[in-house]
């Protein structure tokens, strides 16, 4: 059974900013599938609407096969939602926060205390627990409002920038916990990013999200397949006569080169494990001698460049974010 399912969903905030114009997409079950798109593509009304926050002005969403407008209560029990904002108590300490959402969930009483204190040690909290949050680092403060999120074993774990503004430490020990959890309790995993490094990495599935509407969809690998060719770096020994080589390669098919400074040629070569040998060959005959050879594997942000003509991220609104999630932090959410 698909554990997520939209049908052509559009999302209209007052009367002219479209969030959503006519998203569908699936999200089967026990895999991990991000939504990858820049700041305003639409990510978290989306996942607002799955996590039957807010309603569509049309088309629908399904979770399990629950209506996410029809049968909200069902589809609530089903999830577990970590918000991009933050969602805790900053003057409690990391229990006091657990024991108030395991009170919210409505965990009996005689089992909340061991599912707190399980959590909060398979999240690597234990020892910080009795801390106000206040006093938490970033990465601390999601990997708590992820034990939280999974305080009910979810079937679907939904997450919101889950580690947007952290350090790339605080972001692999962030995965770390969520793949560990996907591992032992096979639940789904829907998560919004505009990293799309964290995407490439740790989703079987990925849906490019821009100005509203899906880009396109696929495995990491299978959207880099819109990008032609790898780019290939070669660094050649002693300072080269670059007009000589350009020559030399233009001579080549499939392959561009697209700079060459100093002694570091790059090129753009279709089809690499076929052409690369004639091309070093070719270079070689030429009474050239390579020294490095390093092959770039195209990025999903390259392939959204090729698809929508724009960046995924910019790192000015990435500072931006960091400065106010760090605001929001110091707040308490
Ligand atoms: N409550 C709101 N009222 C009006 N416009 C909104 C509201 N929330 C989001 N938007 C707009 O909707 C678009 C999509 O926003 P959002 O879903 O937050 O995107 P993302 O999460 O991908 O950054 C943006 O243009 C944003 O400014
Ligand atoms: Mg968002």
């Amino acid at each position: 059974m698909k554990a997520i399912e939209v049908r052509d969903l559009v999302k209209v905030y007052g009367h002219e900013v479209r969030a959503l114009d006519g998203v569908s997409l699936d999200v089967e079950g026990s895999t991990v599938h991000a939504l990858l798109g820049p700041n305003g593509a639409g990510k978290t009304t989306l996942i607002r609407v799955i996590t039957t926050q807010l309603k569509p002005n049309s088309g629908y969403a399904r979770v399990f096969g629950y209506d996410v407008t029809k049968e909200s209560s069902e589809v609530r029990s089903l999830i577990g939602y970590v918000p991009q904002e933050v969602s805790l108590w900053s003057d409690l300490s990391g229990y006091e926060n657990m024991l108030m959402y395991s009170k919210i969930y409505g965990i009996p009483r005689e089992i909340r205390r061991r599912r707190i204190e399980e959590l909060l040690d398979f999240i690597g909290l234990s020892e910080a627990s009795g801390r106000l949050v206040r006093t938490y680092s970033g990465g601390m403060i999601r990997r708590l409002e992820i034990a939280i999120a999974l305080m009910r074993n979810p079937r679907l774990l939904i997450l919101d920038e889950p580690t947007i503004g952290l350090d790339p430490g605080a972001r692999s020990l962030v995965w770390d916990k969520i793949s560990e959890f996907r591992r032992e309790n096979g639940v789904t995993v829907f998560f919004a990013t505009h990293y799309m490094d964290e995407a490439d990495k740790y989703a079987d599935y990925v849906t490019l999200l821009n100005q509203g509407r899906v880009v396109s969809h696929g495995t990491p690998n299978e959207l880099k397949r819109h990008v032609e060719g790898n780019k290939v770096l070669i660094t050649l020994k002693n300072n080269t006569d670059s007009s000589r080589l350009s020559e030399v390669l233009s001579s080549v098919p499939g392959v561009a080169i697209s700079s060459f400074d100093n002694n570091c040629l790059e090129l753009v070569i279709s089809d690499v494990p076929t052409r690369l040998p004639a091309i070093l060959e070719k270079i070689f005959v030429s009474g050239y001698s390579v020294s490095e050879v390093k092959i770039r594997e195209a990025t999903l942000d390259e392939v959204f460049i090729k698809l929508t003509g724009r960046r995924i991220s910019d790192e000015s609104g990435r500072m931006k974010e960091v400065v106010s999630v760090r605001k929001m932090i110091r707040r308490g959410g």
